[in-house]
């Protein structure tokens, strides 16, 4: 679903921010990306979302060539995915209902499909009652969960989060990465990058940590073997 091979980033300024990375995500996946500030993790996502484009390297995502794509296709391509960002990014005068609901009308979705997808996707993230209140009016974790329902009414097959609970407290944190943790039960692809440790060795899933531009370790989503306990 996510394929780099031998990519690097430099940017103009002449920092390099990512060396010669390679690493698959495949369908399915969660993933976890960690590494300290500066690591190269945000440059990463960037990547895979073609906000930037890499100085060498090949990047596919969910079946883009991100090398070949044309900018008319971007916005195509960029509807395959969910993206959720650390600052929320909610439009601050629409409802939850119409943040959501925006996602769609972008989209062509006719309205009889956004009266029903739209609840639908509040209810998921739990925020039914919350559907006619404007974000400021919303606590930090109800505004990063209508982020998240909008991430998914589109129904994505990857989900990319930039440290979505950057901005919240540590139990909001814990309700954000166990609502992904499901949405990746029923089928979704997560990346999702963050600092904290606690959250990671919580869930158990893949994890990849980026030190100073490269991949310096990959681990595996631990798999339970029937010997384990005996
Ligand atoms: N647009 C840019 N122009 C120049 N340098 C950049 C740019 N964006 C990031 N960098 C640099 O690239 C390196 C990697 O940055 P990146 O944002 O990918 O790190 P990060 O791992 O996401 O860090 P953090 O945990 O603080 O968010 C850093 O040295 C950063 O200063
Ligand atoms: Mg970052």
């Amino acid at each position: 679903m996510i394929e780099f091979s031998n990519v690097s980033k430099r940017y103009e300024n002449g920092t390099r921010a990512l060396e010669n990375v390679s690493l698959n995500i495949e369908r399915g996946e969660f993933a976890f990306i960690v590494g300290s500030s500066g690591a190269g993790k945000s440059t990463l996502i960037k990547l895979m979302l073609r906000e930037e484009k890499p100085t060498s390297g090949i990047i596919h995502v969910n079946g883009f060539n991100l090398n070949k794509i044309k900018r008319r296709q971007i916005p195509k391509f960029r509807r395959t995915l969910g993206v959720v960002f650390q600052d929320f990014r909610l439009i601050p005068y629409m409802t939850a209902y119409d943040n959501v609901a925006f996602a769609l009308r972008v989209t062509n979705v006719s309205s009889k499909d956004i009266r029903r997808r739209v609840p639908y996707v509040l209810g998921l993230v739990g925020l039914a009652s919350k559907a006619r209140i404007v974000p400021d009016k919303l606590s930090g974790g109800e505004q990063q969960r209508v982020a998240l329902a909008r991430a998914l009414v589109n129904n994505p097959d990857l989900i990319i989060a930039d440290e979505p609970t950057g901005n919240i407290d540590p139990e909001l944190s814990f309700e954000i990465v166990e609502l992904l943790h499901e949405i990746n039960k029923m089928g979704t692809t997560i990346v999702m990058v963050t600092h904290e440790h606690e959250l990671v060795s919580h869930f158990n899933h893949r994890v990849i940590t980026i030190e100073n531009g490269t991949v310096v370790s990959d681990t595996p989503e631990y798999q339970e073997e029937a010997g384990d306990y005996l």
